[in-house]
């Protein structure tokens, strides 16, 4: 078999896959009817399903050009990438720092198949394409590495993907792990489903997709959401609704709260409790 073959090999239609019904909520077209029924099923158990995922993808827009534009960090690791969109990490990044490298890392074979659309670079910078998972945090550390120089500031990128590892101490372990790896200056961005009392009807749309979808979801609470930022410095205004995270609204204007909460955390020089 070819590569391509290999990787059309690995393609799932005949169950709703996350990437791809992430693809039909935020308005693409690469996906499949298994996944439009499944997306329309979830929509009817919780019609703010649409503005979750793009108060997500508008959070992304605004934390990385936050990043590239005022912080100057001009590497990214953006793991579970997601099929390409509008407003890619890369285009975001490179509009405003022409020159800045970006690896995207995701384990679903039609993202592969679609990952030259993520790879139209900027002359000046450069961007790269992992099929790896982001528990294989070795590999994934060892492989960027070919592009990203880990001696630098790097924005991890997380959105949407640690919802994916099921046992919380192991989610942990891995940001931990992957942060462990980025020098001073570095930064955090994650975004994660929430539950909460408050909106039910999510819980429910979570139980669909975990009797159908493929993989299995696991929703936290908003405090669980901040211990992944633990020993970072939190950038205002801490982890809210993505919708909340610097919107750009008239003034006075609150968003709605979605059930996707994110938060920015900047890795600081070891507090002197940590160094003694
Ligand atoms: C909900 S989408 C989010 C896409 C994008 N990050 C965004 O926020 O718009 C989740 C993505 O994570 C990927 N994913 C899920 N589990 C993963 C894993 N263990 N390793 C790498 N990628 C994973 C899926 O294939 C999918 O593309």
């Amino acid at each position: 078999m070819t590569d391509d073959e290999n990787v059309l090999a690995r393609i799932d239609t005949s169950r709703p896959h996350t990437a791809r019904i992430w693809n039909y909520w935020t308005g693409g077209k690469d996906n499949y009817s298994v996944d439009r029924e499944a997306g329309d099923q979830i929509r009817q158990l919780h019609p703010g399903i649409g503005d979750y995922a793009l108060a997500d993808r508008l959070f992304l827009g605004r934390s990385v050009h936050h990043l590239a534009a005022d912080v100057g960090i001009r590497q990214f690791l953006d793991i579970g990438t997601g099929l390409p969109s509008a407003d890619n990490t890369h285009e975001v990044a490179q509009r405003a720092t022409p020159d800045a490298r970006i690896v995207y890392v995701d384990n679903d074979p039609l993202v592969l198949a679609h990952a030259r659309a993520l790879l139209t670079s900027t002359p000046e910078g450069r961007t790269d394409y992992l099929d790896a998972d982001l528990r294989d945090v070795d590999t994934i550390l060892e492989r960027a590495a070919g592009t990203l120089d880990f001696t630098q500031p790097v924005a991890l990128m997380l959105l949407g993907v640690v919802i994916f590892v099921e046992d919380d101490e192991e989610s942990y372990g891995v940001v931990r792990r992957l942060m462990d790896a980025l020098p001073v200056g570095s930064h955090l961005v994650l975004s994660h489903t929430i539950t909460s009392p408050a909106m039910p009807d999510v819980d429910a749309a979570v139980a669909f997709w975990n009797e159908h979808g493929t993989p299995r979801l696991t929703q936290r609470t908003p405090q669980q959401l901040t211990r992944y930022f633990d020993g970072l410095d939190l950038l205002e205004p801490g982890v809210v609704s993505c919708s909340r995270w610097r919107p750009q609204v008239a003034d006075g204007e609150v968003p709605d709260e979605v059930a996707m909460f994110g938060g920015v955390g900047r890795k600081a020089e070891q507090k002197a409790a940590d160094q003694a």
